[in-house]
């Protein structure tokens, strides 16, 4: 982050500018037109993944294979940084990664797995991501390639969250669907959401950073979805893309607010469906 950047975020991250903040960005929701883009990195927010050390350790057990649905992947960076961390922290566990993207341009660069400086390579690379990255790339001069093994893993296609064919059958232990949905009007974002949830199995969970607060809170309300309340700041402020450009673009995320009632559901990015109730049994 440049140090403008920085003393920008750090300037309407005051408690006296928070309101003047609130309310440039209330203005530029209304006013910009949204479109869609498919800037992503590596490692863009690894604290997130910790999840399964912690409150989702039960999805990465080991007892079943953790199938793991990436919507909106973009280049696959997203897709290839949760590989190469389960890959590190998780070997013992039989995963796979199904990861998909409307625009065909990032899919081909998703599906060749060979990355430059123009695809979201970056320097949390060399911080703490490195043991991640390590094992995810090899080197080849300025570029590097998903290793074979971790490319097996991954399968990437062709696909758009609001097709008409597109089907879900609570399949997935864990969906991601990040970033895109804040580009999003309110009607598509919320058909969007019902189907990322309808393709996660009962007691999964979803990512869902870069989306319309106010959007998510009724959104989590209206499928009753349970927010997971862990490392909710360091989450939201390791989203460096969008907390430096706060409140300058819609798409751009506010300093968090501890007083507010909503607090979980609003800041978490990380949430659950309900388990499956299991059916008594009927004996004649
Ligand atoms: C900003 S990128 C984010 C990539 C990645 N999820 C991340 O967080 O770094 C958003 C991606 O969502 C894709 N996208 C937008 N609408 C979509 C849709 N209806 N179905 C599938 N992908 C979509 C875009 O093409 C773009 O590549």
């Amino acid at each position: 982050m440049s140090q403008r950047v920085k003393f920008n975020q750090r300037l309407f991250d005051l408690p006296l500018l928070q309101g003047v903040g609130r309310s440039i960005h209330a203005r530029r929701l209304a006013r910009q037109t949204r479109f869609q883009s498919t800037a992503t990195r590596f490692f863009r927010n690894l604290k997130q993944f910790q999840a399964f050390e912690g409150p989702l350790s039960g999805l990465a057990d080991g007892q079943a294979p953790l199938r793991i649905l990436v919507a909106g992947c973009s280049f696959g960076c997203e897709a290839y940084s949760l590989a190469g961390y389960l890959a590190v922290r998780f070997p013992q566990v039989d995963w796979t990664i199904d990861a998909f993207d409307i625009s065909q341009a990032a899919i081909a660069v998703a599906q060749r797995a060979v990355y430059g400086p123009k695809h979201g390579l970056g320097d949390p690379l060399e911080r703490e991501a490195k043991p991640y990255a390590d094992r995810l790339f090899e080197r080849c001069g300025d570029e590097r390639t998903i290793v074979p093994d971790i490319r097996q893993r991954v399968s990437v296609s062709h696909g758009d969250l609001l097709a008409d064919d597109f089907t879900a059958d609570q399949s997935y232990d864990l969906v991601l669907a990040q970033n895109f949905l804040v580009h999003m009007d309110d009607e598509a974002a919320s058909e969007a959401f019902s189907r990322i949830v309808a393709a996660v199995k009962p007691g999964g969970a979803i990512f869902v950073g870069g989306m319309d607060l106010d959007t998510k809170v009724g959104l989590i309300k209206h499928h009753e979805l349970i927010p997971v309340d862990w490392e909710i700041e360091a989450i939201h402020d390791s989203d460096e893309m969008r907390r430096s450009t706060w409140p300058w673009g819609y798409w751009t995320l506010e300093p968090i607010d501890r007083s507010r009632p909503d607090f979980t559901a609003r800041y978490s990015t990380i949430f659950r469906t309900k388990a499956a109730v299991s059916q008594p049994v009927v004996s004649d």
